[in-house]
């Protein structure tokens, strides 16, 4: 689904990510591991076309490097950045609603408003309340399913458990199972290694802009020594 081979990217003369390689399958979640500044969430910036990527980034075989963040996400990449950028005046309803692609409508994809109410009571019970007034956690919620609306093949999400008490954590977990579950394939950036070796299929461990790490959850458990290096603080 997604290939990336030797990515660059520079933030003005600051070479930041330096030569990034990884592979994402449908279906599968992978985890994206590293400590504060490696460049996590630059990778899904470049990636998503928001910072200029430089190497090869290829989507469903197809090179996208070069090409604007409206045009990646319309060939069907999702992105819920770290910062949770609801529309704070608009009703949970209508956030949702500016999920969804021109010319799609509420259900022609595989989730639906519905799904989303059913999945998360919290949203259903809020659906007609100004997103302003929602928790931290329901924020967070709310932008990843307004991007589920837009029916992404693929989807980055940045760090979706910070600052979410355990049973909201435990609520994006089991979201994100029922989005790999749908054949959608996961990049899930994390600080919290408990949830990452919990639910990811495979785990990429960054240090100082490139992959030093690539393997299962298991194989990290027996690598004290990539995650004393690279993880722990
Ligand atoms: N807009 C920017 N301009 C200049 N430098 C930036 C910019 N955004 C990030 N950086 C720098 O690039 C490096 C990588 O940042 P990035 O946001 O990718 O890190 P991260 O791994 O997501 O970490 P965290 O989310 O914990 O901050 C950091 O050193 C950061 O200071
Ligand atoms: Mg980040």
């Amino acid at each position: 689904m997604l290939d990336v081979r030797d990515m660059h990217a520079y933030y003005g003369k600051s070479h930041i990510l330096q030569g990034v390689t990884m592979n994402i399958q449908e279906g599968e979640i992978v985890a994206l591991l590293g400590r504060n500044g490696v460049g996590r969430s630059t990778t899904c910036k470049a990636i998503m076309g928001e910072v200029q990527p430089i190497g090869s980034v290829e989507f469903k075989g197809k090179s996208i490097a070069g090409k604007k963040a409206f045009e990646i996400a319309n060939l069907g990449i999702g992105y819920v950045p770290e910062n949770r950028d609801i529309f704070p005046g608009l009703t949970t309803r209508q956030n949702l609603i500016l999920g969804l692609k021109s010319g799609q409508k509420d259900g022609s994809g595989r989730w639906s408003m519905e799904d989303m109410f059913t999945l998360f009571s919290n949203l259903r019970e809020r659906a007609d309340v100004e997103a302003s007034v929602l928790s931290g956690g329901e924020q967070q919620m709310l932008t990843m399913c307004r991007t589920l609306m837009g029916d992404p093949d693929f989807i980055m999400i940045d760090e979706p458990t910070e600052g979410l008490s355990p049973q909201m954590t435990q609520k994006v977990a089991e979201l994100l199972k029922e989005i790999a579950g749908r054949g959608i394939a996961t990049l899930l950036v994390e600080q919290k290694l408990a949830i990452a070796m919990d639910i990811a299929h495979r785990v990429y461990v960054m240090g100082h802009g490139k992959v030093v790490f690539e393997g299962t959850p298991e194989e990290l458990r027996a690598r004290d020594d990539v995650r004393q290096e690279w993880l722990e603080v």
